[in-house]
């Protein structure tokens, strides 16, 4: 047994005896159900003699009413085995998905936000819905119908075993031609996954771009396009029926095969009175009853190593480690953020983003960082809260290397925006006090009088209780904006990062938002990554970065003399203001 099944096989032991109430009852029901379809195939030779060679005619009118109980107590049985066992599935898969989803929040933000990886973790979690009907019908079927395929053949080695070994020999045919045109299937199959999948975005294309599409004076290339995907689609999927069905026709032309034999030979064996025509009556129904579990079977194979397959890739992630802190709590610094000596890459083939950084940012003070496009500033602050690790170099807040504290406690201490933010599909209200549950409304309000969002929210039919997403609504850029701060304002966090956070709104409004932010000064350390000069002229102290160095600090007017990156950029937002 190779590895990857291996580790499968314990994935599903480990997760079936977590659920051992569920897989005893379960098993019991299947044992039930099957341990019943083998006694009734065998019961019909004792029957078949009785009434008939023994001519008790009388006896007759019990037989219908024996089989229609029998089946009916088959069927409930497989019921309540189905019930068990689906609940067992889903339970097996909700822990999947639970254990999955926790991992997410605690990967590191690298391993996300890294392509690969990152496509990694969204696919596998489409696996896991992929895993849930498969998993669930092959712990269904391969517990139940194993059981019924083992009696089965029991019963009819029993009645007469040549005869029966005659018949199984056509399984191995069976067995390797559904494997080998399921192959097949399964490659076509996924070609027309791909197919389906192109079919599905070129319609989202043409949504999403709408406005392009109407100024496009022909649609011609379009059409075409689309038809020739159709067409693609199409013969694609003739050949997945094509090997379906080819392997359905197998197994009849096999169970003619078994037919024909049991007849011929079974029918040669009576006349020479070696078998009597009860015994072969049993053996027929138990081979005409074996083929159809024997094909649910070999489905349940296939899927199994589909799930197999997803679970290698769950398992992909599950491995990935989790972001470490220390153990010490981390505190509001006194004296500062000290940066000593940072370099740092995104990745070991890439080329160093920060050069040798040491920088001290001073508690409750404000520090604006400028620089042109590229220069390193947003790799920089996402350094502070360990959304990266430096490359080389230490980070500390007073004397404290920050790798000691614990990582939600250091996290706690930071309060950021980005110039988009993201926000929850949940009320505005949840997605403001996310940040602190315990808010009253007062505070909540004084916080958005802050943020310059309270007008806005208020002016909203549903207010504080609308929810994002819902009937479409959605906020625009510079609300988003507004929101992502009154959440700080809320929050309060000893140390605040603006990267861009005001970009997106009419200087009126920012002038308020900045009046407010500066009557944080003193309690709050501000790191502010600025695009407007009024900011970068209030700031304690300004830091010149460029190409991934620091080329200058001090205030505004030493900047003005000493640098003339400094001075440039200056120029420009003077420009850019009027
Ligand atoms: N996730 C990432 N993976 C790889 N490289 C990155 C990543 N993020 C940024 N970079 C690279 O790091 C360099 C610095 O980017 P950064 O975003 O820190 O600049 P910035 O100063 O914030 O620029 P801007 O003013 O445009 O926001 C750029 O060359 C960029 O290509
Ligand atoms: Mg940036």
């Amino acid at each position: 047994m190779d590895q990857e099944t291996k580790s499968f096989l314990k994935f599903i032991i480990f997760q079936a005896k977590a659920q051992s109430k569920l897989l005893f009852l379960g098993l019991s029901f299947a044992l039930l159900s099957s341990a019943l379809t083998g006694f009734g195939t065998w019961s019909a030779k004792p029957i078949f003699n009785f009434v008939f060679e023994e001519k008790n005619y009388a006896y007759f009118k019990f037989v219908p009413v024996y089989i229609f109980l029998l089946f009916s107590l088959i069927g409930f049985f497989s019921l309540l085995q189905a019930y068990f066992m689906k609940a067992l599935s889903i339970k097996v898969v909700n822990s999947l998905r639970l254990k999955l989803f926790k991992k997410c929040l605690y990967l590191p933000y690298s391993s996300i936000t890294k392509e690969r990886s990152g496509q990694t973790v969204s696919r596998v979690i489409n696996d896991t819905s992929q895993i849930e009907p498969v998993l669930g019908e092959s712990f269904q079927i391969i517990f139940k119908e194993a059981f019924t395929v083992l009696v089965l053949i029991s019963v009819a080695f029993y009645q007469k075993w040549d005869l029966t070994l005659l018949i199984l020999v056509t399984l191995p045919a069976i067995v390797w031609g559904t494997k080998y045109l399921g192959t097949k299937a399964r490659r076509a199959r996924s070609l027309t996954q791909r197919a389906t999948g192109e079919l599905t975005h070129r319609t989202g294309e043409v949504l999403q771009g709408i406005r392009e599409i109407k100024l496009v004076p022909s649609k011609e290339i379009l059409i075409k396009l689309f038809s020739k995907e159709l067409e693609r689609f199409y013969v694609l999927s003739l050949k997945v029926t094509k090997y379906k069905e080819s392997s359905k026709s197998l197994v009849d032309l096999m169970t003619g095969l078994g037919g024909a034999l049991i007849v011929g030979y079974g029918g040669f064996l009576i006349m020479k009175g070696s078998i009597s025509p009860g015994a072969l009556l049993s053996l027929i129904t138990a081979m005409l009853l074996i083929f159809n579990p024997l094909r649910k079977l070999a489905r349940a194979y296939t899927g199994l190593k589909e799930a197999q397959g997803a679970w290698m890739r769950i398992e992909e992630v599950l491995k990935i480690e989790e972001e470490l802190g220390g153990n010490f709590k981390a505190f509001p610094p006194r004296e500062g953020i000290y940066l000593k000596e940072v370099s740092f890459r995104y990745g070991q083939d890439l080329p160093l983003v920060l050069e040798r950084i040491s920088l001290f940012i001073p508690a409750g003070r404000i520090i604006a960082l400028v620089g042109p496009s590229g220069a390193g500033k947003s790799t920089l602050i996402s350094l502070l809260p360990r959304f990266y690790d430096p490359t080389e170099g230490e980070i500390f807040l007073d004397n404290q290397p920050i790798k000691d504290f614990d990582l939600e406690s250091l996290r706690g201490l930071y309060g950021m925006v980005w110039q988009e933010p993201f926000l929850f599909n949940l009320s505005l209200w949840d997605n403001l006090t996310l940040v602190k549950p315990e808010a009253n409304d007062e505070e909540v309000r004084e916080a958005c009088r802050l943020a310059q969002a309270l007008e806005f929210i208020e002016s909203l039919p549903q207010g504080f209780e609308t929810v994002l997403g819902e009937e479409g609504f959605t906020l625009s850029g510079g609300q988003k904006q507004r929101l992502a701060l009154a959440r700080v304002f809320l929050k309060r966090p000893p140390i605040i990062i603006l990267d861009e956070a005001t970009s997106q709104l009419d200087t009126l409004t920012e002038r308020a938002i900045e009046n407010a932010l500066q009557n944080l000064r003193g309690k709050h350390t501000l790191i502010v990554i600025a695009h407007r000069l009024s900011t970068v002229v209030q700031a304690d102290k300004i830091v010149v970065m460029d190409k991934g160095k620091i080329v200058a600090e001090g205030n505004h007017q030493e900047l003005l003399t000493k640098s003339p990156l400094y001075r440039s950029l200056y120029q420009t937002f003077q420009r850019r203001e009027g």
